[in-house]
């Protein structure tokens, strides 16, 4: 840990201020699902720390599902599908779906993905991401439900990595430039 952590530029959002927010998404999740019963459908691996925490303060009944998808091609190309690399086990027809994402960024994987639940027909399906770096948006998708807005800065822990690494961190810290740029 101590070696990871020295390659954290700032802690950006503390393992207390995350608590607090995950408690306040639940609320606004409650008062928008009441009883129903909902798929939460969490997408590998990013958004699993943020999945654990959010699933046990929810008052709703929950079904867990798990998803892991990689966005075709690279930044030269635009829009694009994604590779559903481990589906959901059960059938999403007339269920309430709520994906739940680690970071919104350009948008791409999530648009991709979110065509392809909605030919599914859900009874809903609603989007709720952790983080959102709006600055870098280049599809028009917002979250129905945001943790935190965030600056254009590549951020780890709380499950978020780079190159694998970092998802162990309690915290969101601004990884230091110097850690990438080598
Ligand atoms: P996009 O919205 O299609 O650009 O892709 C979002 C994905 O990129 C997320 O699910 C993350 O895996 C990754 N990502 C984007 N920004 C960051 C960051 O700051 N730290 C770690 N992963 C990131
Ligand atoms: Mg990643």
């Amino acid at each position: 840990m101590r070696e990871l952590e020295q390659n954290i530029e700032k802690v950006l959002i503390t393992q207390e201020q995350i608590a607090a927010k995950v408690k306040e998404l639940a609320a606004e999740m409650d008062a928008f699902y009441q009883d129903k019963e909902v798929l939460l459908i969490c997408i590998l691996k990013g958004s699993v720390t943020f999945f654990s925490d959010l699933t046990r303060v929810v008052s709703f009944p929950v079904m867990y599902d798990f998803m892991c998808v990689s966005s075709y091609g690279n930044s030269t190309v635009s829009g694009g599908s994604v590779r559903i690399l481990k589906d959901v086990s059960v059938d999403i027809a007339g269920k309430h779906v709520l994906v739940v994402e680690d970071i919104l960024d350009t948008g791409n994987t999530l648009t991709a993905l979110f065509a392809q639940l909605e030919a599914r027909n859900p009874a809903s399906l609603k989007l709720c991401c952790f983080l959102d770096k709006p600055d870098r948006r280049t599809k028009p998708i917002e979250a129905d439900f945001t943790g935190f807005q965030i600056p254009d800065e590549f951020v780890v822990g709380y499950g978020l990595d780079y190159d694998e690494q970092y998802r162990q961190l309690p915290y969101v810290g601004v990884l230091k430039r110097s850690v990438y740029e080598k």
